[in-house]
């Protein structure tokens, strides 16, 4: 058994893996100032801090085994609209947690990484050797706190592992996506379904794709959750480690309102608009590195699995 604390544990991703610490019988200690969080997000049977990374020194000490690290800000149009938010909370934000780290003698780390730190693939599946060229704020300010993990792990002997999500999606029982406002697919696809919106905007319909709309990697978050604790025990002091998480098979935005159909019954009206700038056709993971380094497969591959397990969550979050 070990002491993990979880920034972020109150948010979508950290919940599930903080769900997941509590099964695998680790203590677990969430810290999360709830800016996109939610108290009844974090799992009974961890203890809840309320507080921001920033103030981590007054939360850790010698008795933590590990720190998993959700917690940032990560929408894609409030990054580039305002950059310091996001350069103050991830980078400076990250800075701070790392420090407070070495002070209290914390040398484990796991990382949320994201696609977004490759900016438009040269090549398809994207493997972690591409060049890192983000087309955005956010995929900026993950980068460099890549950067500033690797130069710690070098100077200071941290040992590290950054997992570079691609699309997560899917629920882990009561725990589950709650954006707002929402930007994944999935999601607004069900709020469609339930006529929340009036129809989802389809961004595009003439990529070189098989339908013409972008292929996207979809990622279950209880597979995703299974690659965090693997990574715990795969890190080596001294090391940093980069694996991408995702399926490695795509899924077209008109697979997925398709498969939305049939999870839910439901007819989806739908709308399709001009290209949005910066959106790649395709972005798909090679996951073979976090198969070899971490011994990770995905259990949970087929996309009406992962739309059927987040319509059970939505329909509960709806009270229906
Ligand atoms: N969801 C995805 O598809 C996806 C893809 C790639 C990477 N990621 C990364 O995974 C991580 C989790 O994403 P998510 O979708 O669960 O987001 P989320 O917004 O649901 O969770 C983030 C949590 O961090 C907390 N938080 C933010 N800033 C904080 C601070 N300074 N101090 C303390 N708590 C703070 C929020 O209150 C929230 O509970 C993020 O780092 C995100 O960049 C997510």
């Amino acid at each position: 058994m070990s002491k993990y604390l979880v920034t972020g544990g109150a948010g979508y991703v950290g919940s599930v893996v903080a769900a997941h610490l509590l099964e695998a019988g680790h203590q677990v200690t969430v810290l999360d100032d709830l800016s996109t969080g939610f108290r009844e997000g974090v799992p009974a049977g961890a203890e809840f801090v309320e507080g921001r990374i920033q103030e981590a020194g007054k939360v850790l000490d010698g008795s933590f085994d590990g720190v998993l690290h959700f917690a940032a800000s990560s929408q894609v149009g409030e990054s580039v609209a305002d950059p310091e938010k996001y350069w103050r909370n991830n980078v400076a934000g990250s800075l701070e947690l790392i420090s407070a780290m070495r002070a209290a003698g914390v040398r484990k780390l796991v990382f949320s990484s994201t696609a977004a730190t490759y900016g438009e693939p040269e090549a398809v599946p994207i493997a972690e050797t591409a060049r890192t060229a983000p087309t955005n704020t956010y995929g900026a300010t993950k980068l460099a706190v890549d950067h500033l993990i690797t130069s710690e792990a070098v100077a200071h002997g941290l040992a590290a592992v950054s997992l570079r999500y691609f699309n997560v999606a899917g629920a882990y029982g009561t725990y589950g996506e709650r954006h707002d406002p929402e930007s994944h697919l999935i999601p607004l696809v069900f709020q469609a379904a339930l006529g929340q919106r009036p129809h989802i905007a389809v961004y595009g319909d003439d990529y070189p794709t098989p339908d013409g709309t972008c292929i996207r990697d979809y990622i279950h978050v209880a597979d995703l959750a299974e690659a965090h604790l693997l990574a715990l025990d795969a890190a080596k002091p001294g090391e940093h480690l980069i694996c991408n998480l995702g399926n490695g098979s795509g899924f077209s935005v008109h697979e997925v309102i398709e498969s939305v159909k049939r999870v839910t019954g439901r007819e989806i009206p739908v709308q399709v608009s001009g290209r949005r700038a910066g959106d790649p056709a395709v972005l798909v993971a090679s996951a073979a590195r976090a198969h070899e380094a971490l011994g990770w497969t995905p259990r949970r591959p087929n996309l009406d699995d992962i739309v059927a397990d987040a319509w059970k969550f939505t329909l509960a979050k709806n009270g229906l």
